[in-house]
């Protein structure tokens, strides 16, 4: 059965194993959390320019829209501003800053009747992030940027964290992703890159079981194994649904092979290579 936790664990390694272990830690929103969240929520007003920035898909073309978010992509993942933020936060929750490595924040924009939209469809596939050359210590953080209902946030498919999904991550491989620049790393910069570039997927078909979510408010913060499968959940409430997240990971799990049960991860590279390490102040 999967479990929820609210509580982050005095000790660090303690947090560490209960996610290897399944667990899903959804705490609330820290200092950090909401200085991420307030910086995000301010860019993209700043870019977008619209009243409401939840509704921006009614006020903006496709186009324009598409190059907007992309710019604040770019910079959430790239400026060494985030970069030190990310790393407080995450010192905040008892990471050690020393020993931990991250793959910096992406912002995710899921709009309503996104999944209608072929270019968007990579998005919404069943995965596991490890499928993406991560290790299996990966732990994924992820915080909303508004209060979410269960509906809203995305799908947890238990029953196969520890069990063979059938699938093709071997086609993964972390070289080939980056060779032509950042961009599809980066993610959603390339408006074409959902219809062109290879993800590893689930074999068609696949019936996934059991599927759990859970809620989140603003800046809310959730700890979940790179190695569970899930997906994001398509969303027609009207508005758009922004979020955070980042991938995690704390070298001496990966340098010992410490990490969540590998059932089915055939995807290759090194990725750790250019994860970013921040020294404490
Ligand atoms: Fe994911």
């Amino acid at each position: 059965m999967l479990r929820f936790k609210n509580d982050i664990p005095a000790e660090n390694a303690t947090l560490r194993h209960d996610i290897y272990g399944g667990d899903v830690y959804v705490t609330p929103p820290c200092d950090g959390s909401q200085r991420l969240v307030s910086y995000a929520k301010d860019m993209i007003r700043d870019i977008l320019n619209v009243p409401d920035i939840r509704r921006a898909h009614l006020e903006l073309d496709e186009d324009t829209f598409f190059t907007r978010i992309g710019t604040l992509r770019r910079t959430l993942y790239l400026d060494e501003d985030y970069h030190k933020l990310l790393s407080a936060t995450l010192a905040e929750n008892g990471f050690d800053p020393d020993r931990m490595a991250f793959d910096p924040l992406r912002l995710r924009v899921i709009c309503p009747d996104g999944h209608l939209n072929k270019k968007a469809a990579p998005v919404y596939f069943p995965h596991r992030d490890t499928w993406y050359a991560h290790p299996q210590c990966l732990i994924v953080y992820w915080t909303p940027l508004d209060d979410l209902d269960e509906h809203e946030t995305f799908a947890i498919y238990p029953e196969y964290f520890d069990r063979e999904v059938p699938n093709d991550s071997e086609v993964f491989n972390y070289d080939d992703w980056i060779k032509d620049g950042p961009d599809l790393k980066i993610g959603w910069q390339k408006q074409d890159s959902g219809m062109t570039a290879t993800y590893p997927r689930s074999a068609e078909g696949f019936a996934p079981g059991e599927d759990v979510g859970f809620s989140c408010p603003a800046a809310g913060q959730v700890f979940i194994a790179g190695a569970h499968y899930h997906a994001t959940r398509p969303q027609n409430t009207r508005k758009i649904r922004f979020s955070l997240d980042a991938r995690l990971v704390h070298l001496d799990d990966a340098a010992a092979n410490i990490g969540a049960p590998n059932a089915d991860n055939r995807s290759t590279g090194d990725i750790l290579k250019d994860y970013i390490k921040i020294k404490a102040a």
